[in-house]
């Protein structure tokens, strides 16, 4: 599209209501093509021509008008190609929570303080894609929470939930960086295997077909020190039981929520008073000062393969990205999952 053209075809992909907590199928999205016109920027807003879709756990649309149908907003890369925001000149690579759209025109009340003006960081010989995962908000969530809530320790057990996934197979490989004992779990015997012999974790097991408790008691017969959790399920409460005085739980993500489960309150919380344990969350946006730092230790892990990830990058148009959440959510691929439909 250039500045004299007004008019432009928009893809945009839409969901029908979900009831409360249910994970989305492929048959509640549709893929429409709207024609539309170029917006008049108001003062802190952008305009993106979107390129690289984040497939994440959570998505989010907006049913409150009593729409039949909504948008859908998730994490992505794209250009700018027109801007009233200092932050993100014309021409600059834009990660941020984007529709799943060809084009987006975001406000500033539209999450652009959850947005990353990539260019203070992008290694032109690393795929874009990278910058939705390992280097992107996925790694320096890993990175920065690990360094504020981790305070790891040389020898120690770290267990890590869903490790197999996003944050999971960095978060292993620094704490293993550290000299820490790692244990994960992952939904295929597969994924298991991966983090073993890819990703040098100690031990991993395979949650869904083994027992939590008894795998853990037998991986970690010294006990466990931190809990990397990123599911908020009941493993909390067999952790809590097998947890070393003065262990840490780092709360980050709720992947079981997500997928429709309830959410559950441990009833052994008195191990946190009697062995003076740690349990306390983390939210990324509170950091973004950090990413500079970031990027300047990991990109060079990254580039020279001491960071291992795995990716799987779908290119096509935006139609593809319906049936690739599908199986995304189902535990269908390793690490990140990206879907192309341009480059920048
Ligand atoms: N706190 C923060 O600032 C912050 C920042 C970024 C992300 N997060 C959160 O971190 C979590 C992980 O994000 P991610 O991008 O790394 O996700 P992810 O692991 O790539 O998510 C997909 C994987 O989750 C696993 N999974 C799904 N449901 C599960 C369940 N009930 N129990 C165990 N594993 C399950 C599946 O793998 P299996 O085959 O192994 O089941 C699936 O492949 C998310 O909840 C996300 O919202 C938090």
């Amino acid at each position: 599209m250039t500045a004299s053209n007004t008019q432009f075809m928009n893809t945009q992909v839409l969901i029908s209501p979900l009831p409360e907590g249910v994970a989305p199928k492929k048959s509640h999205f549709r893929t429409v093509a709207i024609t539309e016109s170029k917006p008049e920027l108001e003062e802190g807003s952008i305009f993106v021509k979107n390129a690289v879709f984040s497939l994440d756990p959570y998505i989010l649309h907006d049913f409150s008008k009593g729409n039949k149908e909504s948008s859908v907003t998730g994490f992505g890369i794209g250009k700018i190609i027109d801007s009233k925001n200092p932050a993100f000149p014309i021409g600059s690579t834009f990660f941020g929570p984007i529709r799943w759209e060809s084009y987006s025109h975001l406000t500033k009340d539209q999450g652009l303080s959850e947005s990353v003006n990539l260019d203070a960081g992008l290694d032109k010989n690393i795929p874009l894609s990278v910058y939705n995962g390992v280097l992107g908000l996925s790694g320096f969530t890993v990175w920065d929470s690990l360094k504020r809530r981790g305070d790891l320790k040389k020898g120690e057990t770290i267990y890590i939930s869903s490790a197999a996934g996003t944050l999971g197979q960095l978060a292993g490989q620094l704490a293993k960086r550290q000299g820490l004992r790692v244990i994960g779990s992952a939904g295929s015997d597969e994924k298991v295997a991966y983090l073993k012999s890819e990703l040098g974790f100690d031990a991993a097991f395979n949650y869904k077909t083994q027992d939590r408790r008894q795998a853990l008691t037998e991986l970690a017969p010294q006990g466990l020190d931190i809990y990397y959790d990123l599911v908020f399920d009941d493993t909390v409460e067999i952790v809590l039981d097998l947890l070393n005085p003065h262990g840490r739980i780092i709360s980050i993500g709720a992947l079981a929520m997500h997928q429709g489960q309830e959410p559950v309150a441990p009833k052994n919380l008195i191990h946190i008073l009697m062995k003076q344990l740690r349990y306390e969350g983390y939210m990324v946006y509170e950091y973004y000062d950090q990413w500079e730092a970031f990027w300047k230790e990991m990109t060079p892990l990254v580039k020279n393969g001491e960071i291992k990830f795995a990716e799987t990058v779908i290119e096509g148009e935006l139609d593809v990205i319906a049936e690739t959440y599908d199986r995304f959510l189902q535990g269908g691929y390793k690490g990140k999952v990206s879907v192309k439909i341009a480059d920048v």
